[in-house]
């Protein structure tokens, strides 16, 4: 069951987002709109930060789920950026060393086993040229106790449709050696967390 919902609906998954999306607006417009260069989206999923990049950036955007990238293919039209959509495993990418200016996972290295983490984590770095930016997303723990009482009742519900882990991107990126963290943020109460990262 782990993940199923990718493969079953992309418009399922971008119903059940809806509430979300709402308070990730902002914060992905606050990302993606300044970026330059060559743009990898990396589990782009149903392109959900597509509306926000800009025209001076262009896009790859890549996932694995063939539902989720029909979705991403029409969100692709309303953007101002040049899209360019393919299906691809994060595991093993068919770019070359040194390709990307920029690298975004929004909400990506969280749904995939550790091993397979590791591995994408690694073929992102390979494929970024040296100096570029990595943007990641990740749902972190809160301090509060009501506020993890409220989050480990829908990760229980998204564990099993989306198969995610709650604050395990940062420790990985932590681990990559050729990753530079410049800076964390908690962007929306103390559960959201952005992660900007610079390849050394
Ligand atoms: C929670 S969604 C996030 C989608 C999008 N980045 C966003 O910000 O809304 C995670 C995505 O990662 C994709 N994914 C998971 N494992 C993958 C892999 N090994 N290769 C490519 N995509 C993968 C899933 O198909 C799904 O679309």
């Amino acid at each position: 069951v782990k993940g199923m919902l990718y493969t079953i609906s992309g418009k399922v998954y971008d119903f059940l987002d809806t509430a979300s999306e709402k308070r990730y607006k902002r914060i992905r417009k606050k990302i993606l709109s300044p970026l330059k260069g060559i743009v990898l989206d990396a589990g782009c999923g149903t392109g959900r930060n597509f509306p926000y990049y800009g025209k001076h950036a262009k896009v790859i955007a890549v996932d694995n789920a063939v539902k989720m990238l029909s979705v991403a293919r029409q969100r692709a039209k309303e953007s101002k950026a040049q899209i360019r959509i393919e299906q691809e495993t994060l595991t093993q990418l068919p770019f070359k060393n040194n390709t990307f200016d920029v690298v975004v996972a929004t909400f990506v290295l969280w749904v995939m086993p550790k091993k397979d983490a590791q591995k994408a984590l690694s073929e992102l770095v390979r494929v970024a040229k040296p100096n570029a930016r990595f943007y990641f997303l990740e749902y972190t723990y809160s301090q509060h106790f009501l506020r993890n009482v409220i989050i480990l009742f829908t990760v229980s519900i998204a564990k099993l449709l989306y198969g995610i882990k709650i604050g395990v991107t940062l420790p990985l990126i932590k681990q990559e050696k050729s990753l530079e963290i410049e800076n964390v943020e908690l962007v929306y109460q103390d559960v959201l967390r952005l992660i900007i990262a610079r390849k050394r």
